[in-house]
């Protein structure tokens, strides 16, 4: 009970729950989100639409100027300390380590944390280069694995001091997650692993603490990594010669 106190009245537990007490109101008030590759796309679309719920945010990316840029817009709307930006590359161990240790040293903790960072190299089985195969991999495969490794033990001992009390950790996966892509061999790199619509490698370990794991698939061409006129799929398709043309 001593031990539970400390943790209940520590500082930045302090501070915390202050911050939770706030004006803001909704179904995510006082939770604090941590969104990776929240610099663009989904991951602003997801902070976006959370902060209106009253969650606290940090937007993290690779992308550090991109997600600066939004935690301070965020923060002019919705008030100074609502969001901020971190440094993170989902693919780096350390990176991962160090990025949710600084957002436990800014907001107390971590409640909710989002795996969206992504990358999508189009091509065939035929021509593709290893070297996107290792890209798609290492971004979306082992860097959710990562920042999965990084999270799970702040969350469960945030479930341990609050017994009653759960924490999510959601995984932004595709479509393809759940079928065959005839061009995108290097997707299936993360959809053979934790993904394939199934979460369940860590669902089943970690609802044991407390963490609940789900993962959310879907497409939405409108957005830059389809859309990008250098970088997008649909000019990776074309070059690889998948739009036929008639
Ligand atoms: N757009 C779609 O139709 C679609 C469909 C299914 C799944 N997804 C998945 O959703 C996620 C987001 O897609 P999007 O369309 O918003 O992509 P996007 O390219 O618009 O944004 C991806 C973000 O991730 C960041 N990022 C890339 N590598 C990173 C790294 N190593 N560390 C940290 N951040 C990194 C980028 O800087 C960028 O801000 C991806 O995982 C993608 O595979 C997208």
């Amino acid at each position: 009970m001593a031990e539970r106190g400390f943790i209940e009245n520590w500082e930045a537990e302090s501070y915390r729950q202050s911050v939770a007490s706030s004006k803001v109101s909704g179904r995510l008030t006082g939770k604090v989100v941590m969104i990776t590759g929240a610099a663009q796309g989904f991951g602003l679309g997801i902070a976006q639409a959370l902060i209106t719920e009253g969650a606290q945010l940090i937007l993290a990316d690779l992308n550090l100027d991109g997600a600066q840029a939004n935690a301070d817009a965020m923060c002019a709307e919705y008030g100074a300390g609502r969001a901020v930006a971190i440094r993170m590359d989902v693919s780096d161990e350390g990176s991962a380590l160090a990025a949710v240790a600084e957002a436990v040293a800014v907001f107390g903790g971590v409640d909710v944390f989002v795996s969206n960072a992504g990358v999508l190299r189009a091509g065939s089985i035929f021509s593709q280069p290893v070297s996107d195969f290792d890209l798609v991999t290492n971004v979306n495969y082992r860097g959710y694995f990562l920042g999965v490794r990084a999270v799970a033990p702040v969350m469960a001992a945030q479930h341990a001091v609050r017994p009653t009390e759960w924490f999510d950790i959601i995984e932004i996966n595709s479509e393809s997650g759940l079928g065959v892509s005839g061009s995108r061999p290097a997707l299936p790199a993360r959809s053979s692993g934790p993904a394939s619509g199934s979460p369940s490698p860590f669902a089943l370990e970690l609802v044991e603490c407390g963490i609940k794991v789900n993962a959310v698939c879907g497409q939405l061409p409108r957005r830059p990594l389809w859309m990008d006129p250098e970088r997008g799929l649909f000019v990776q398709y074309l070059r690889a010669g998948k739009v036929r043309v008639r």
